[in-house]
């Protein structure tokens, strides 16, 4: 018997199941029902998790009343400011940061693993050139299942290391190569002198005809962009990784799944919607006739890059990327909308309806400027994201795959459709 229980009584039958209450290392208290259905015959009924812990997991925590996210322990802002992507990578994967050595051959390993096979380009020739980037990824990423054979025992720790190592070495290569496809030139191969942000830069803007150098100030603003996106604990698209790789399905369909995911506006495609947002506001003149629409329950507009499910605070990654699209846009030349979103966070946050239902700005309010800023288009904006989390997707997976006691995830339901009845013949109906 776990030391705390909460006891539930079933008042129509007057029978009581006695419910164990687990305590994590932090944060809120989980009320464990696995028992509910056979002591008292209830299921539980929670749409969108609202209420639910839907698995264990020691990677990333955060407090949303705080504004508090820290992975495997460590807060955000530190690893922000101290670590590159790659150190952040292997800290999700690995559970600790690495040291020297282990870093330098952790490098190694993705830099061993940035092609793509070239059959991959001749997938991606069979997209329409203007086809979404985050519609190719999907794709692409589902192929990978059909390229990488030799690492797809998921039972087999070795196996599932080299997909994690593939994954993330090749999402650069893939994200550019869409871009490539849909402006019409050539397919670069990565460079694996640079780093892994350098390098994705060379695959977007480098041509085969002419020298190109990637800038420090942008490698550097995309590191820290993929660190804070790097995880989010049990957000939509990772729950969507761990749904569809419960049933033991090949690891690459897994994400591709969370890529799909992804690209909603409510999850991370909300980076692309609020560029466009701002572009249909067009002067600071016209935000309170946007925020009374977002206030209005009839219309469908809702202030994108705002609110969260979970912080009922301002977002932390959200005041890191504040502060770095202020140095990208002084090298890179200051954007209107910056001034425009600044304006309408100040305006927001001073409403009563924001401020009664805690809305504040989160991590895709002001990402889309820097990548503007850039020269990303629009629709690439999502990809950079998938980019960043394809690390947290890999390190649940593997937490998941790896854990003895996993299931099958399989929800249940509240049926609320007809009752059994008779199929009446063809001339009845
Ligand atoms: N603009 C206007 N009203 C809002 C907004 C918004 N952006 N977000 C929430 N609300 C209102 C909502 O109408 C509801 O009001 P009421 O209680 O009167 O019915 C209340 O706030 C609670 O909202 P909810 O929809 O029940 O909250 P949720 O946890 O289900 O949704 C959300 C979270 C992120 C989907 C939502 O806040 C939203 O649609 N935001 C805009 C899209 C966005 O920025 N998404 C990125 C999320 S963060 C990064 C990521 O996941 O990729």
């Amino acid at each position: 018997m776990a030391d705390k229980t909460v006891s539930l009584k079933d008042n129509s039958s007057g029978k009581t199941a006695e419910l164990p209450l687990r305590e994590g290392t932090l944060g809120s208290s989980v009320l464990d029902i696995r028992k509910l259905p056979k002591e008292l015959g209830h299921f539980t009924f929670d749409p969108g998790f609202k209420a639910t812990a839907s698995c264990e997991s020691a990677i990333t925590y955060l407090d949303g009343g705080k504004g508090q996210l820290m992975y495997r322990g460590y807060p955000i802002e530190q690893l922000a400011e101290k670590c590159n992507y790659l150190e952040v990578c292997y800290l999700l994967l690995h559970g600790e940061l690495p040291s020297s050595t282990e870093k330098e051959q952790f490098e190694t390993n993705i830099r061993y693993h940035t092609m793509i096979n070239e059959g991959l380009r001749k997938f991606l020739d069979g997209f329409r050139y203007d086809a979404h980037p985050m519609a190719m990824m999907t794709g692409v990423l589902g192929s990978l299942s059909a390229f990488y054979h030799d690492s797809t025992n998921i039972h087999d720790p070795d196996q599932r290391i080299i997909t994690a190592h593939r994954l993330i070495a090749k999402m650069p290569t893939l994200a550019a190569a869409c871009y490539k496809h849909s402006i019409g030139e050539p397919v670069l191969y990565p460079r694996n002198e640079l780093s892994y942000a350098s390098n994705f830069l060379w695959m977007m803007w480098g041509r085969p005809t002419e020298p190109y150098e990637p800038d420090p100030v942008a490698a550097k603003a995309l590191d820290v962009l993929f660190i804070l996106h790097a995880d989010h604990e049990q957000n939509a698209s990772t729950s969507t990784v761990r749904l569809a790789g419960s049933s033991q399905t090949n690891p690459f369909g897994a994400i591709a799944a969370g890529v799909a995911s992804l690209w909603g506006p409510a999850h991370g495609g909300a980076n692309e919607a609020v560029l466009r947002m701002l572009d249909e506001i067009g002067s600071v003149d016209n935000i309170d006739k946007y925020i009374d629409r977002a206030k209005d329950k009839n219309d469908p507009f809702r202030l994108m890059g705002f609110g969260h499910r979970v912080y009922k605070n301002m977002d932390p990654r959200a005041l890191i990327i504040k502060k770095l699209a202020d140095e990208v846009l002084e090298k890179y030349g200051d954007d209107p909308r910056m001034e425009l979103a600044r304006r309408l966070e100040e305006i927001a946050l001073k409403d009563e309806y924001f401020v009664e239902r805690r809305l504040y700005p989160n991590v895709d309010f002001y990402s889309g400027i820097i990548y503007q800023a850039l020269g990303f288009p629009y629709e690439m904006f999502t990809v950079l994201f998938a980019i960043g989390r394809t690390v947290g997707w890999i390190a649940h997976w593997m937490e998941m795959i790896s854990d003895p006691s996993m299931v099958i995830g399989r929800p249940r339901q509240l049926y609320v459709g007809p009752a059994e009845r008779n199929v009446p013949d063809l001339d009845d109906r």
